[in-house]
């Protein structure tokens, strides 16, 4: 089985859900990197010695308290033996990242708590890491594990799928909803948790998704026209950032049609989300490019969303205070190739 995706975050946590490992190793090294933490902590010549990452503006999103004991605790995972190990344990590590910075934590995009707010904020980083890292191994344990066999062999890459003829019987994929800097900004949200990982990319992130570059054409073709040109007529320059995220997406389409084998099927998991009170109607684009690439559309599932992490609440028209509803519905796009 492959997967892909561009940003280096995604494809560790598929690499950490996919790899066979045994309970007794995580549960060993998890008690090795324990003892030692609190080994190098209690030496301070032993912190000072450890290079420190390379994280843009690091003083502005952590605190000098918080970069010690991170440092101490990647400088500890790093040094445990076993390769997938360390591939679990930067999990919680980059969710502690996330946890003990001055980030907003009910936004995608990276804003700092304020200031009067910085002062008491002291985080436990390193029991907040071994909490999250038991939560974790509960969930590796509890819904991944059971379903790896030994004939489970997934190789995940941090790349764009460019397509190889007929290979697969099936692909699933959930494609971004809409560009990241006015949809989920993906590549924001994982950016500090990237570069302590050692991204050095990590802020280029952005840019290289669906929809991350500029184009000049506005797409004038298929049920995507239409909402496009109503978006128009508002804004320009915002309809021309929505067709550049619909070219990119059909594009994406076209190398994924050409690579799924005769009676093979396509399953797309899409949100629509309104533009200037315009709701872009994505499931159908994606099945409308399935067909015009050899597929015959078979149904599309609706479905209320539960609890993701989704910002079904935004200002479509950019007016402060102006909020509505922009994605309350999954759409399951399924599609067969002919
Ligand atoms: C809706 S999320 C889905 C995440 C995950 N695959 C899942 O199903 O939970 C969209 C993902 O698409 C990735 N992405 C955006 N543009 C991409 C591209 N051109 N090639 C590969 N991945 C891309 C983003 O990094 C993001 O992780």
């Amino acid at each position: 089985m492959d997967g892909f995706d561009i940003n280096p975050l995604a494809v560790l946590i598929s690499k950490a859900k996919f790899t066979t490992l045994s309970l007794p190793l995580i549960e060993k090294s998890r008690d090795k990197l324990r003892e030692d933490v609190f080994t190098v902590l209690k030496d301070e010549d032993a912190v000072e010695a450890i290079q420190p990452p390379k994280i843009t503006n690091i003083a502005y999103w952590f605190s000098k308290e918080v970069i010690k004991n991170l440092n101490v605790l990647k400088h500890s995972i790093d040094a445990l033996d076993n390769r997938a190990v360390r591939t679990l344990f930067y999990v919680p590590f980059s969710e502690t990242v996330r946890d003990c910075s001055y980030t907003r934590t009910n936004e995608f995009k990276l804003y700092r708590i304020k200031a009067e707010d910085m002062l008491d904020f002291n985080p436990d980083v390193i029991g907040l890491f071994f909490k999250r890292l038991r939560d974790v191994i509960t969930d590796y344990k509890t819904f991944y594990l059971p379903h790896l066999t030994d004939k489970t062999t997934i190789v995940v890459q941090d790349k764009v799928f460019e397509g190889i003829k007929d290979k697969y019987d099936a692909v699933l994929t959930s494609p971004p909803y809409g560009d990241s800097r006015t949809t989920v900004a993906y590549g924001q949200f994982s950016t500090l948790s990237n570069e302590w990982l050692g991204i050095s990319h990590a802020r280029k992130i952005d840019a290289r998704l669906m929809g991350g570059k500029k184009r000049a054409e506005i797409m004038r073709t298929g049920c995507i026209a239409e909402p496009i040109y109503e978006i128009q007529q508002q804004n320009d320059t915002r309809a021309r950032e929505v067709s550049a995220f619909y070219f990119d997406l059909e594009t994406s389409i076209q190398h994924v049609a050409y690579s799924i084998k005769p009676g093979g099927k396509s399953i797309y998991v899409v949100g629509n989300r309104k533009v200037k009170n315009t709701e872009l109607p994505t499931d159908q684009f994606i099945a409308e490019k399935f067909e015009e690439n050899g597929f015959t559309h078979l149904t599309t599932y609706k479905r209320v969303l539960s609890s993701k992490a989704m910002p079904s609440k935004n200002s479509p028209t950019n007016e402060a205070g102006k909020t509505v509803n922009t994605m309350l519905y999954e759409y399951i796009v399924i599609c067969e190739k002919i």
